[in-house]
């Protein structure tokens, strides 16, 4: 039932699959660097045995990345989670790439660390790097609860694309940080989500993902976060940065798939049981109530807008003048890639009041950053809405103000409803329970979680996909539980 890999794929930039860490970047030319992946490879699986999927299967039909060219990069079919190879790819390299932005603009893209910016650039890869294992290790006991075993396949995805993006930011910090790069990767394996000693670096990391509802607001929420900031990343003049940035989109592409369909697909049935049972209530019928979603959203959405910092930040800006970080699409912006001399509007809090203010454009490119992303978040809002609208229903969902549940940046010290009022903290305490997933809706959400592993059935609280995976059917048999 295991199908095996083409030890080389379709063109010359394929990997090998006959060696021991796949790759493209041609590591057997480089033996120090190899020995040094190589050690930390075994580290790497016993992070995966004790941190990675809980549920034991015999095998999975999954991608795996064996190509960066234009077709046919990636090979599917049932392996083995723990023979799956992880391997390292970046796009294909340019050779008259420059600068794009910044004080460097204009000049040939750095295939070396310049020693002035070491430690920032390593600073931004270990934070990326942090993330990718963080989620795998937040997602570990949702395959006991799948509700089929195409959903389970996807789980497994885009945990093993999570550990190959470890993979990406350690190659990176070994292949070009030297003894505090090897460190760094130790150390990526050594903190956990939610520890008490060493937690992951970022909030949004250290909460849990108990349930199937948060882990398609995660994927849709927070892995497109992880969008945007590999987005700034590709930009890079760091070469070797830009490029594994790169490969990690489209591999991304699937995640936040995996999180806006499965939040159709609630929606879809939620809608289905309100028009059938003539309800405001689809809790009462064995679905997930409108209410329960767009809390679970309002949650999501606001843990995530955290990640991107604070409103102005003069770290991120010295990022972008040294040409470490780039802006989200920066060759569509039509400004000279300096900045030096504009001005931007941000959100700010001014003498307890929700204001905007006007700011170096340099200092505000967090801002700039996030209003991609909320706009971005607003396009799957109006994908559900119009569901719910075809169903003929009402009811909308809606992202909630800025200003709400945030503990990073200008608004964390104050509260505001979902609609931006701002609130004493009593009418805080009194009102949360109405925006923000209560221990009560919490409870209700994972009493609904009855695994479904058995072939081309499906949960009832969820409706099943329109399409299966790589052509084939919602009944394929995804899974092969051990
Ligand atoms: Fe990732
Ligand atoms: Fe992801």
């Amino acid at each position: 039932m295991t199908t095996a890999i083409p030890a080389k794929g379709p063109s010359g930039t394929g990997a090998d699959y006959t060696e021991k860490i796949p790759n493209n970047v041609g590591l057997h030319e480089d033996r120090r660097l190899q020995r040094a992946l190589e050690s930390w490879q075994p580290n790497f699986l016993s992070w995966w045995q004790e941190m990675g999927p809980a549920l034991p299967t015999h095998d999975v039909y999954l991608r795996t990345a064996v190509n960066v060219g234009r077709e046919g990069w990636a090979h599917f079919g049932h392996v083995a989670m723990r023979d799956y190879r992880w391997g390292i790819f970046l796009a294909e390299r340019d050779p008259d790439r420059r600068i794009g932005f910044g004080q460097h603009m204009g000049e040939p893209a750095w295939q070396q660390v310049p020693g002035e910016y070491r430690s920032e650039l390593r600073r931004l890869i270990v934070i990326q790097g942090d993330t990718e294992p963080a989620s795998v290790e937040q997602q570990r006991n949702l395959g006991a609860t799948a509700p089929s075993l195409y959903d389970l396949r996807n789980l497994f995805q885009v945990n093993v694309e999570e550990g190959r993006h470890l993979w990406a930011m350690v190659y990176l910090l070994q292949a070009y940080f030297g003894r505090d790069g090897r460190e760094e990767a130790e150390d990526l394996l050594r903190r956990n989500s939610g520890s008490e000693d060493s937690p992951r670096i970022l909030g949004a990391f250290n909460e849990e993902t108990p349930d199937w509802l948060s882990f398609f607001m995660f994927t849709y929420f927070t892995d497109r976060d992880g969008k945007y900031q590999l987005g700034t990343l590709k930009e890079s003049a760091f070469d070797p940065l830009s490029r594994t940035c790169e490969f990690m989109l489209k591999e991304e592409a699937h995640h936040m798939f995996v999180g806006t369909t499965g939040i159709d697909r609630v929606v879809q049935r939620t809608a289905q049981l309100m028009v059938e049972q003539d309800t405001n209530d689809a809790g009462e019928h064995g679905g997930i109530g409108l209410d329960v979603i767009q809390k679970y959203l309002n949650f999501h959405y606001s843990v995530s807008l955290d990640l991107f910092g604070g409103e102005t930040s003069t770290n991120v800006a010295n990022y972008y003048t040294a040409g470490l970080k780039g802006r989200w699409l920066e060759d569509r912006r039509k400004d000279d890639h300096k900045l030096t001399d504009d001005a931007m509007s941000v959100d700010a809090l001014v003498d307890g009041e929700i204001v905007q203010t006007e700011v170096a454009a340099l200092t505000g490119l967090n801002t700039d950053l996030r209003r991609e992303y909320i706009s971005d978040c607003q396009s799957g809002v109006n994908r559900w809405n119009k569901i719910l609208a075809d169903a003929g229903l009402p009811q909308r969902l809606k992202l909630p103000h800025i200003a709400f549940n945030r503990k990073v940046g200008a608004f964390a010290g104050i509260e505001a409803s979902p609609d931006g009022e701002m609130l004493s903290a009593d009418e805080w305490q009194r009102g949360r329970g109405q925006w923000l997933p209560t221990d009560v809706d919490k409870t209700y959400v994972r009493s609904l979680m009855q695994p479904v592993h058995e072939r081309g059935k499906i949960a009832a609280w969820i409706a099943p996909p329109r399409n299966g995976i790589n052509g084939k059917s919602f009944d394929y048999e995804y899974v092969h539980l051990a």
